[in-house]
């Protein structure tokens, strides 16, 4: 089933190598052979594309009256899940062969894919129950931003599934991680990251760590942290061990 895909990006934003590397069309053609083996191969155990699936649907508990926002769909595989659930689903991704691969294998009438860039959505505040977002985190250019926006576009008591390669634990793990981050692949410290969607009023309210891969869902409650502009405020929080609220890349 193939229909037009909306352009609804702005019209200047800066891109990451690794963000150019997606517009290519082989790029698209090959991405899910990586992506089904991604989760085995960076945590070392058997997670299939089915397990993280199971655990994002069960976290989510999506109803078919609800309607989801897939950021970074690739090729549609957590939209394709949400969907199945009845659920509608707008897909978007920055790259149009993603987008386009995307709905090549798309079955459901209840998903619809767009070109958007993540850092600028054109949805109104609180229009979705539900915002989905598989590794696109990684990637990102903005991500302090791209927080920001997808809470921005959450109803009051949506939810947040994030999976994302968070920043490593270790001396090591980060010098290991330098190499990608020259490409622009971020990889966020999960504190930062739930300091950063607090002052959205975003709380977790579940995790699963598996080595560096990070399954997380978040809540938005309403509640929000002091803001990052209040010095006084920071340094309580620092005091207190409370993560602060640094800038994100
Ligand atoms: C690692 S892939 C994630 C694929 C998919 N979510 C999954 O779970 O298989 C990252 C995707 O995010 C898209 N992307 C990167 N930056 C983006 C942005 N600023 N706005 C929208 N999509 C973006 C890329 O084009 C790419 O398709």
């Amino acid at each position: 089933m193939t229909s037009a895909i909306p352009n609804r990006l702005p019209s200047a934003a800066k891109y990451t190598l690794a963000q150019l590397s997606n517009l290519l069309p082989v790029t698209a053609l090959l991405y899910d052979a990586w992506r089904v083996k991604s989760l085995s191969l960076l945590t070392g155990e058997d997670f299939t594309l089915e397990r993280e699936f199971a655990l994002m649907l069960e976290w989510l508990n999506v109803q078919p009256d609800q309607n989801f926002l897939d950021v970074g769909t690739s090729t549609g595989n957590y939209a394709r899940a949400v969907a199945e659930r009845g659920a509608v689903v707008t897909a978007i991704d920055l790259s149009k062969p993603m987008l386009t691969q995307a709905q090549k294998l798309t079955m459901q009438p209840n998903i619809t894919y767009e070109q958007v860039n993540i850092e600028a959505l054109p949805y109104a505040d609180s229009s979705f129950d539900g915002v989905v977002v598989g590794a696109s985190l990684n990637e990102f250019f903005d991500t302090k931003q791209a927080l920001f926006e997808m809470a921005r576009v959450l109803k009051p008591g949506g939810k947040l599934f994030m999976m994302y390669l968070r920043e490593s634990d270790t001396g090591f793990g980060r010098f290991a991680q330098t190499a990608f981050k020259l490409s622009g692949i971020r990889f966020p410290n999960r504190d930062v990251v739930a300091a950063t969607l607090l002052q959205s009023g975003l709380e977790r309210s579940r995790a699963e760590l598996r080595r560096a891969v990070t399954l997380e869902l978040f809540v938005k409650t309403g509640r929000t942290s002091v803001t990052p502009s209040d010095p006084a405020e920071r340094n309580l929080s620092r005091a207190a061990g409370k993560p602060a609220t640094e800038p994100l890349t």
